[in-house]
């Protein structure tokens, strides 16, 4: 590992990978991997926090390394690995639940919204100590930088306040991380609700574009997305349906908003809507065809070896806490 700055992400190996996950997400990693040096985790620890069944499971988690491998994370630059394959990171979740407040826990917006409300009734603790894993995870290699989507900020932010407080308490012991979210993709919305983000756990399809839906299903869900009254194609917050749809046109064709409303000035949304189709299979297209071509034990490999490169940097920081909170070595 080089002296360069640490960026460290993860994904929840449930559900369908969407191009929200993408463009909020694993586009940033892509072009950070050069920049920084790069851990990015296959988060299965995560995942059991809500039922899974142990067959799907395991096939995702393979997914996920296989989608970071196909939409261009290089294996050469970045370390890719599943989070169980690190004791370290549910070790250190252990020590930091001890400084952490249920208060805090509880005011996490992700917890409110999985539980309906915050009804913790047949709810499980992984699912409310699910930050504080995160937290872990990052504070375990130093981690300086985070990119995520715009809905992970508030845990990002517990990350922060658990390092500070844990090296006011025992020493300087923890570097404070930042999250980094690119304005463009932060928070690509459902299809058939634009007031919340598209989501893997979402009850219908419609609500979001896989990354392994093919060409004919991409152009359905599109032409079934929502838009607002009117049928001109114009980017403003009184049109939220359409501007969503408008930011993921730009951030699939590098247009800006501006010259895709120009684009389609005098033209209805049925044309804005074949062309965001096209848009979005010409970036799908190549991208499954990567991700068939990598074979399971290709992607075995790589993730063995990735674990390889992190555990002596997750142990060697485990040992100082440990040492900190004054467990006998
Ligand atoms: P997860 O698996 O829910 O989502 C993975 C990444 O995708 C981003 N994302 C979105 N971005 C834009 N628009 C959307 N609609 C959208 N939906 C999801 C998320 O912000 C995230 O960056 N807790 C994390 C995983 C995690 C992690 C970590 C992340 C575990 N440990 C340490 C960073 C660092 C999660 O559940 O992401």
């Amino acid at each position: 590992m080089t002296n360069k700055k640490r960026i460290f992400s993860g994904i929840q190996p449930s559900g369908n990978l969407h191009i929200g996950n993408y463009l909020g997400a694993i586009a940033n990693w892509i072009k950070l991997q050069d920049e920084f040096e790069s851990i990015f985790c296959v988060v299965d620890l995560h995942a059991i926090t809500v039922p899974q069944d142990p067959e799907t499971l395991r096939k995702k988690t393979l997914e996920i390394a296989k989608i970071y491998l196909a939409a261009g994370i290089d294996p050469k630059k970045s370390a890719i690995f599943i989070q169980s394959q690190v004791s370290e990171h549910a070790e250190l979740c252990w020590i930091l639940n001890t400084i952490v407040k249920m208060s805090e826990l509880e005011k996490m917006t992700q917890f409110k919204d999985k539980t309906q409300a915050g009804v913790s009734e047949g709810i499980g603790v992984g699912l409310f100590d699910y930050p504080v894993l995160m937290a872990a995870d990052i504070l375990l290699y130093g981690t300086e930088v985070v990119p995520v989507g715009e809905d992970q900020k508030q845990h990002v932010e517990l990350a922060r306040d658990l390092a500070k407080r844990f090296n006011h308490k025992f020493g300087e012991t923890f570097i404070v991380p930042k999250a980094f979210i690119k304005e463009e993709g932060m928070r690509v919305m459902g299809l058939d609700d634009p007031t919340k983000k598209m989501s893997k756990s979402a009850t219908s399809e419609y609500n979001y574009i896989s990354l392994t839906d093919d060409a004919e299903t991409v152009k359905r869900k599109i032409k079934k997305a929502v838009t607002d009254s009117g049928s001109e194609i114009v980017f403003s917050d009184d049109k939220p349906a359409l501007k969503n749809l408008i930011n993921i046109y730009a951030s699939f064709s590098g247009k800006t908003p501006k010259e895709i409303e120009a684009l389609y000035v005098g033209r209805g949304y049925g044309d804005f809507k074949t062309e965001l189709a096209q848009v979005i299979n010409n970036f799908l297209t190549p991208f499954q065809e990567k991700l068939a071509a990598i074979t399971d034990e290709d992607a075995l490999e790589i993730l063995r070896a990735g674990a390889e490169k992190v555990r002596p940097l997750a142990k060697a920081k485990l040992a100082e806490v440990k040492k900190k909170v004054g467990f006998i070595s």
